[in-house]
């Protein structure tokens, strides 16, 4: 069968194919603890709610323009005054399909084959992958062994007459960093001297911990919205654990969002509209539910922080944001059980039931990126599991459901 090059040599994306082998092992009645999930657990907010139920009601379901309806646009607009301190017009705003499909339409308007992008890792996993996918080239600028955050010089050391774009995630998928204001606001300076499209990919923006704060990229430039190269994407995913609705956004110079209109009008011709009444629900609705959200999350990482320090030889930064953590596990992989992240996940899975993300796909070998999005009980029970299934100090017996399980290879 002869396909497409490109298509045929895009991996599955790991997290999702990590997702559906723990749905089929559950479904087989395997008690999983899913520490690889990217999504909290809390309901929908009901603003979000009874404003998709309106629309539904209506009765009036149809096509709605491609750039998003209106209404949403203002309300994401109103998002970017109370947030960016940044005046954005309808017209630098387009709503897509999620940030995934946000990011898509953002790389393939910007690239052309042979263009740059540069990618700080750990990086999230999709990011390579789409710009190889429009035929660009993803240049990944890698940390000091023991740190998160990329090193400024090294940025500007593989900036290339080909660099189109820097994607910056802060806070940052996998590791849970927030970088420093001092690199954001050097990177923002770098990319407005040099005409680079700064991408800030601020999906986890309102989920910091310990009264941070993710400081803006605009906040270090004076040009406004239609002038500057500072791009934002964002969604209601994460601000409101909504990643079923499917609803992501770019903030850009209006010339940019007319292009990536024409793009989606090609591809999606528009959102749901029904979709967007959500999104635009949860935007206007009552913001307790983030602040909510963020305090049950920030719980969540001082019980996981907890539980790994009594994990021996295993190293975590205290993660300042998200609802990931990337702990250090290459004691684990040089020790007995496993040559690489993505056996040590499989050992985990199949000894302990318990579903981690390899490092490897974000870019950082030798750690496993763990969610604390899910229930307390769930992290302290996966995390015992873990101890059981790889630490030598921990007890050799532990019940997983009914089952009694005894350690036998360490
Ligand atoms: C860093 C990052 N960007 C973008 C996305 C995509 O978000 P959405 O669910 O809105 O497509 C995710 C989802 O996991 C993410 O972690």
């Amino acid at each position: 069968m002869s396909l497409s090059q490109v298509a045929s040599s895009i991996p599955a994306s790991p997290t999702i194919a990590l997702n559906e082998e723990a749905r089929l092992l559950r479904e087989k009645g395997e008690p999983v603890i899913h520490l690889g999930i990217g999504e909290p657990k809390n309901k929908t907010p009901i603003t979000a709610i009874l404003s998709s139920a309106a629309k539904l009601s209506g009765g009036d379901v149809k096509y709605v323009p491609t750039d998003g309806t209106p209404s949403l646009k203002k309300a994401i607009v109103r998002y970017m005054e109370d947030n960016y301190n940044r005046a954005a017009a309808p017209y630098n705003v387009i709503v897509s399909d999620g940030a995934k499909q946000s990011l898509w339409n953002l790389l393939f308007t910007l690239c052309n084959p042979q263009d740059e992008v540069i990618v700080l890792a750990p990086y999230w996993v999709s990011y390579p992958e789409m710009i190889r996918m429009i035929g660009a080239i993803p240049v990944v600028v890698t940390p000091e062994d023991g740190t998160f955050v990329p090193r400024f010089d090294e940025i500007e050391r593989v900036v290339s007459s080909y660099t189109k774009a820097i994607i910056v995630n802060s806070p940052n998928n996998p590791s849970g960093m927030v970088y420093p204001e001092e690199l954001i606001a050097k990177i923002v300076e770098l990319c407005e001297s040099k005409g680079i499209y700064m991408i800030c990919d601020d999906i986890y923006n309102k989920l910091v911990f310990d009264g941070r704060v993710a400081v803006p990229a605009y906040k270090y430039t004076g040009k406004d919205v239609e002038n500057s190269k500072v791009i934002v994407v964002n969604g209601v995913a994460k601000l409101y654990g909504m990643t079923g609705f499917r609803i992501g956004w770019v903030t850009a110079p209006r010339k940019l969002v007319e292009i990536m209109t024409n793009v989606q009008s090609q591809t999606t011709t528009c959102v749901s509209p029904v979709m967007q009444s959500a999104a635009e629900g949860a935007l206007t609705g009552m913001q307790s539910v983030v602040e909510a959200l963020r305090l049950t999350i920030q719980n969540n990482r001082d019980v996981l922080m907890q539980e790994l320090h009594t994990f021996t030889d295993v190293h975590c930064i205290k993660p300042q944001g998200t609802f990931y953590a990337l702990p250090d596990f290459r004691a684990y992989i040089r020790k007995s059980v496993a040559n690489s992240s993505a056996e040590l996940a499989q050992f985990l899975l199949k000894k302990a039931l318990v579903v981690t993300v390899p490092g490897k796909e974000f870019g950082i070998e030798g750690h496993l990126r763990l969610s604390y999005a899910g229930s307390v009980k769930d992290l302290t029970e996966g995390i015992e599991r873990m101890k059981w299934a790889l630490d030598p100090n921990a007890p050799s017996e532990i019940y997983i459901g009914d089952r009694k399980l005894v350690r036998d290879w360490l």
